[in-house]
């Protein structure tokens, strides 16, 4: 069995463990600030999110600015991208009292770990990480450093508050089996500092974006969560379906047809078959429409709890100016067990 299909079918016991004792768990999870957040995000981890913490697990989101420039140049629009992400995540019900929301570049501590964490890995095993590849591959640049080993700069995020469970798509489940390594082998050099955390996977692990493909916004086959109606009416629109009147779930052979069944089926509760077989020999309008309705009804609570946020002109920097703060403190008192684990506290007696 593959080490994703491992995975997958550890779930089930692990939600048991997780909703009997939700006090022992804490959750690191987010998301590089690269643009407005979309579908694929939604049902991929943000939901999961809400549900765990509904649950009563601890949350703790990272807007991993730092792997912002794994594969480009700059963090454009940063400060926009932060803003527009903390927004989705309260829209979506995240309890701002109760999440530490915070950026990479805020928390010197936690950059730190990085140093000790890279003396634990080999060049060979970060060279044969696959989401690091396709993302290689798909950048059409160059390996940087950065590049090579953000994953274990990941491993960071997660340890530095000691989380042990990390809701993600299947994209980022070699990062986690990463950070269990890095944890593993710290713990058997230096003491037992860290958990080994683990990977819940999303029952939605990808969403493919209106062409058939992975949703992505550099694709440009997205639909954010905050776009309008008519936005969501314009690009749902623009998908690229065929001739053939009968509506069949065919991601392959009918990759946009097959993105609309499954972005509506998300959004109703409800499986591509299904509304496959609903929408029978009515073409690819009636498809379309079925979708766009689909998305404006499910968001459209979201998109108005947004709005409504978005009004309040102090909110973002209160939630980054308390969740930046909460982090050093425990990113702090981390390196400090690290340091004495690695005999580095010389200030002491
Ligand atoms: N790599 C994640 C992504 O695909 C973002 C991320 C950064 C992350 N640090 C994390 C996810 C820690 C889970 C845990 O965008």
């Amino acid at each position: 069995m593959d080490s994703f299909s491992a995975t997958v079918s550890r779930m089930a016991a692990l939600e048991a463990r997780v909703a009997s004792d939700p006090g022992r768990f804490r959750v690191l999870t987010g998301e590089r600030p690269t643009g407005r957040l979309h579908l694929g995000h939604y049902f991929g981890t943000v939901r999961e999110r809400v549900r765990l913490q509904g649950l009563g697990v601890e949350t703790v989101l990272v807007l991993a600015d730092y792997q912002v420039i794994t594969d480009r140049d700059t963090a454009d629009n940063g400060a926009t991208n932060v803003r527009d992400a903390i927004l989705d995540y309260l829209a979506a019900g995240m309890d701002r009292a109760a999440t530490t929301i915070f950026t990479h570049s805020s928390v010197p501590a936690l950059n730190q770990l990085l140093l000790p964490f890279l003396s634990l890995v080999t060049e060979v095993e970060l060279r044969r990480n696959p989401t690091v590849k396709a993302e290689l591959a798909a950048s059409g640049r160059s390996l940087s450093g950065l590049m090579l080993t953000y994953p274990v700069h990941q491993a960071a995020d997660i340890l530095f508050c000691k989380a042990n469970l990390v809701p993600v798509g299947k994209d980022n489940l070699p990062h986690v089996e990463l950070t269990r390594t890095v944890a593993r082998r710290f713990n058997d050099r230096f003491g037992a500092v860290f958990p080994e955390p683990e990977a819940l996977i999303t029952r939605a692990p990808e969403v493919p974006g209106l062409d058939g493909r992975k949703m992505s916004k550099s694709y440009g086959n997205a639909i954010a969560l905050s776009m309008t109606a008519d936005e969501t009416a314009a690009v749902v629109r623009r998908t690229l379906t065929d001739a053939e009147r009968r509506i069949t779930f065919d991601p392959t052979g009918r990759p946009g047809v097959s993105a609309l069944l499954t972005t509506a089926a998300l959004c109703t509760d409800s499986t591509p078959e299904a509304i496959a077989e609903e929408l029978g020999n009515g073409g690819g309008r009636a498809l379309k429409e079925f979708t766009i309705e689909a998305v404006n009804t499910r968001f459209a609570q979201h998109r108005r709890r947004r709005a409504e946020l978005a009004k309040d002109p102090g909110l973002i920097t209160d939630v980054l100016n308390a969740g930046n703060r909460r982090a050093n403190e425990v990113a702090e008192a981390t390196l400090d067990e690290v340091r004495a684990a690695m005999g580095m506290n010389y200030s002491a007696p």
